[in-house]
């Protein structure tokens, strides 16, 4: 799936290995973060996942990570803690909590941060480097963006359920060596990172991506894959996203319409058999972060279908909870 340019991407994958672990931690561990911890440890990363729950951890405590789909079955034993302090500062932490959580979760585990700890979010959503920054020194802030797609299938239990692009950057678009190091960690340890110079542009095509599929797989109820297969849904999708372009153009970053479309059917297409995040977040009675996709841009003006996403989404999440409470 081409997802950068080839031009800014500087694919690290055949890069030396190199020496010794390097100290991790992931904050969150839902479908996204347990596939990261479960591929990384195995691949030889030193991680240690942060929970809030204690019930959870002690699950994934006994049970370790387990992960099936695309790559064959895992079951990893992680180290995992809901006190942040136990650990310290670490080398690299990755958030992957969601969107709404990701400034109250930082603060939270501001232990695992020191002078030269890297914090690096790959999440769903507009605002997280901008919630990140808040908490610790911008500098600090790494930004990424991937295509694959995970689903929970429990505490510590996920389904890979399509393999993507994942790509990080420095705010500022240095390829510094910090940034090079940890690409390069990440994909000799299992899972394949280019570095970006053009983060800030890419975090706004994942959001595109998310802004076609998310909100429509989650009010219609479907797979990813029909929004790429059945016309009508077509259009809806390419709608929520020719406003998602016109956003971002008024933000400074420009994208070919038609081959923006192409691109987020064809993540529709291969992720075909996964249920969005979104989709998973309504059916499992949680809070959905269309507030940080749909509704970012409809925050940046008169876009009536990103607008109708966001309100239809809204009141499903509503109706979810009211009849979780009945
Ligand atoms: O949020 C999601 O589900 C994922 O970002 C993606 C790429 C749309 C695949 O399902």
């Amino acid at each position: 799936m081409t997802f950068g340019s080839k031009e800014q991407a500087l694919d690290l994958a055949r890069s030396e290995p190199y020496p010794g672990p390097m100290k991790t931690a992931i904050i969150g561990p839902g479908a996204m973060g347990c596939l990261f911890a479960a591929y990384l440890k195995n691949g030889g990363l030193d991680v240690t996942l942060i929970d809030c729950s204690e019930t959870a951890a002690e699950q994934i405590r006994a049970n370790g990570i387990q992960v099936q789909g695309v790559r064959g079955q895992l079951q990893v034993p992680v180290a995992i803690t809901t006190d942040a302090a136990s650990l310290g500062p670490v080398d690299l932490v990755l958030v992957w909590v969601k969107a709404y959580h990701t400034e109250s979760a930082m603060r939270q585990h501001l232990a695992l941060v020191g002078r030269d700890t890297a914090v690096l979010s790959i999440q769903n959503g507009m605002g997280n480097t901008e919630a990140l920054a808040r908490v610790v020194a911008t500098s600090q802030v790494i930004g990424g963006s991937t295509t694959m797609g995970a689903n929970s299938l429990g505490v510590g239990q996920v389904h890979h359920a399509g393999e993507g692009d994942t790509f990080i950057g420095e705010l500022d678009g240095a390829l510094s060596p910090r940034v090079q190091d940890i690409a390069g960690r990440l994909s000799t340890a299992g899972i394949k990172v280019a570095c970006q110079t053009d983060i800030s542009g890419l975090m706004w095509k994942k959001l595109l991506v998310n802004v076609g599929i998310n909100a429509l797989t989650a009010i219609l109820g479907v797979k990813n894959g029909v929004l790429a297969e059945i016309e009508p849904a077509r259009r809806l999708l390419a709608a929520a996203v020719k406003e998602g372009i016109e956003a971002a153009r008024g933000q400074g970053h420009v994208f070919d319409e038609a081959a923006l479309i192409a691109l987020v059917e064809d993540v529709a297409r291969r992720t075909a058999q996964n249920r969005s995040s979104m989709l998973q977040d309504i059916q499992s009675g949680s809070k959905t972060e269309i507030d940080y996709i749909n509704g970012a841009i409809a925050r940046l003006g008169d876009y009536p279908v990103n607008q109708t996403l966001c309100d239809l989404t809204h009141v499903i999440e509503t109706c979810a909870g009211e009849k979780h409470e009945n």
